[in-house]
Parts: structure tokens; sequence; C-alpha cells
């Protein structure tokens, strides 16, 4: 049997299916017209392209099991949008719903495919910047963003100089020709915070490669910085990178090479199942509805503030087992 998987927290709609592994991933990118995501248009996206989605995905409706869709964290109207069609979905074919914490189905995709049991993850999206680690049925929260997303803030850089949306890329090749400039580097505790670092990177006079560069170079240290004391306070000795920004080469360059340092592993996740996904939905879906956990519809309401630690990861053995 197969799960269908339903993604749409933020700007992508997408819907794949899982059986022993994704097939039938199909996307459907909303692209803001200017300025950054808006929630509704978002939405209205999703609904205009989710009849043409869920046809091309559904050529075998004998096959589902079941429907899973990401309940949460992400904007309430697009949240919205998916859960109406996943009801449907699963009350017209007959099959349980299972609702899907967005950033547990980025850790999960990404240990499928890197093949790593035990990571530390650095997750790193538009919205979400954290870094977690799996501990005593829950996935904890070591650190994470106190304002902004890392790739929200990248975006948000990008507009103010006019460059192409998303600003991750754009920034990125930039980088490349530029040189190093002091902008404020932000770690409290186990915590950070870029928008002191994105509103001083948009002041500098400097050329704009270099402070496409040091914009880089300080965020991405700051992660980094998390990254490995996480590590070493978990006593894991794997790293994952998930989530759109982990496209980022310098970012994984410098994870990797911290990572050589302390002997432990490092690995990313081919770019399909990097940034939002519903091949990461359906095969969370698969793994919950494999333990049991299925969702009655009178419980489906979205979760727009879903944290990751809420979910008990029934699905992994504890350590001795
Ligand atoms: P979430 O809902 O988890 O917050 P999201 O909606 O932000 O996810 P993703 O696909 O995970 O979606 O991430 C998109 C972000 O990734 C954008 O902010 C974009 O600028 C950033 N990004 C993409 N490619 C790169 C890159 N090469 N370097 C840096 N950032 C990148
Ligand atoms: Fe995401």
């Amino acid at each position: 049997g197969l799960v269908l998987g339903l993604e749409g927290t933020a700007w992508n709609l997408s819907a794949a299916l899982f059986g022993e592994e994704p097939t039938a991933l199909h996307s459907s990118p909303y692209i803001p017209s200017k300025g950054g995501i808006h929630p509704r248009e978002a939405a209205q996206h999703h609904a205009s392209v989710m009849k043409d989605l869920i046809s091309r995905v559904l050529t075998d409706p004998e096959r589902i099991r079941a429907v899973a869709f990401s309940q949460g964290p992400g904007l309430g109207p697009s949240l919205r949008t998916v859960a109406t069609a996943a009801r449907a979905l699963s009350i017209a074919l007959g099959v349980p719903l299972i609702g899907v914490n967005h950033c547990v189905a980025h850790i999960e995709i990404g240990r499928w495919a890197t093949g790593f049991s035990d990571p530390i993850v650095l997750y790193a999206s538009g919205a979400n910047t954290q870094v977690l680690g799996y501990l005593n049925g829950r996935y904890r929260i070591f650190g994470e963003t106190l304002d902004i997303g890392l790739g929200n803030a990248l975006d948000k850089f990008a507009r103010y100089h006019d460059l192409p949306h998303p600003g991750g890329p754009a920034i990125e090749s930039l980088a490349r020709s530029g040189g190093y400039i002091e902008l404020p580097y932000t770690v409290k505790g186990m915590d950070l915070a870029f928008s002191g670092l994105v509103s001083a990177a948009q002041e500098s006079t400097a050329p704009l490669e270099d402070v496409c560069y040091s914009l880089q170079e300080t965020a991405f240290a700051m992660c980094v910085e998390v990254t490995e004391r996480a590590l070493a306070h978990a006593g894991k000795d794997e790293v994952i990178l998930v989530g759109g920004v982990g496209a980022n080469s310098r970012l994984q360059e410098m994870l990797r090479v911290m990572c050589e340092e302390r002997g432990a592993k490092f690995a990313v996740p081919e770019r399909t199942y990097l940034g939002d996904n519903g091949a990461m939905i359906a095969y969370t879906g698969r793994i919950m509805l494999d333990h049991g956990v299925t969702l009655p519809l009178e419980e489906s309401q979205i979760r727009p503030g879903y944290r990751a630690d809420e979910v008990e990861i029934v699905w992994r053995p504890e350590p001795g087992e």
C-alpha cells in the first residue's frame, strides 16, 4: 500500500506517494509578485492548483492506505487549504488521516536520504532555523532563532538590493567573489538572532559582493557554532543539514569542516528532499501509520505553531531495545 502526502505550509504545494520509496512527487511553487510571501495569496495559489496536483498523484486510488498532510507549523491560510483537501481525500478514499509535523518530516526524510540513524539536525529554511536532536522519545530543540529564519533573513537582504527571489542562491553566487567585512554576530546561549545582522548588512556601504560574503560567513558561523555545541552536549557523532538553505554549498562546507574536526560524520539529503516537498510528508505519514498513529477527523484542525518537540516519536526505539 501507499501513503499519499500533501505539503503546503508556505510557498510550495507538493504531493507525493510513499510505498518503498518516494514516487509521484509533484510540486507547484507560489512565487510572490513582489515583497515576501503574502499568506492569502499563497493559500489562493494552493487552492487553484490543488485539483490538478492531486489528480497527477492519485493515478491508483485503490492502493492508497492513508492520507498524510502537513498540520503545522506554517501559515494559517495555506495550512487550512491543505487540511481541507486532505480531509476530503481521506473521506472520499475511506482511509485514515495522518497529521504530520512539518519539522519532524524534514528530519525523517533527512535520516532516510542520508542513512544516518541518530544525527544532530541543523534545520535551516525560510521561516525556521533550529538545531535538534533525538532524546527520550522527542526531537529536542537545542537552539533556534529568536527572531526570523535564516532563509527569510537572506531573502530580506536580497529584496532590499532588488536581487531575484528567493534570495539565497543570488547571495551565494555574489558571495563567491567577495571578501570579509565585520558584521554583528549574535549567539545567545544556544539561540540565534538574524535581524540585527540583516539590518547591519543592509546599511553597509561596502561592495555588494563583500556584504554577501560576510553575511553568509557570519550567519553560517553562528549556525555551525550552535550545531557544534549541540553535538558535544548530546554526545552524538552524526550531523545532517535540512531545509531550503541547506542547498548552500558554503554552509555545507563549513559544517563538513566542523564535523571533520570533531570526528563526526556529515551529510546533506539530495536537493529534492531538502526544501519543502510532499515526499517528506508521505514518508513520515508512512512511519506513523505503521506505528498506529492516525488522526481522527475531529482532531484534524491546523496547528500553525506546532513545534517539533510536541510530537511523541513513538517510531524510534530507545537505546538498548
Ligand atoms: P519552512 O516552512 O520549513 O520554513 P520554507 O517555506 O522556507 O520552509 P524551504 O524550501 O525549506 O521553504 O526554504 C526556502 C529558503 O531557502 C528560501 O529562504 C531561500 O532563499 C533559501 N535558499 C534556497 N537556496 C539557497 C541557497 N543556495 N543558499 C541559501 N539559501 C537558499
Ligand atoms: Fe520546510
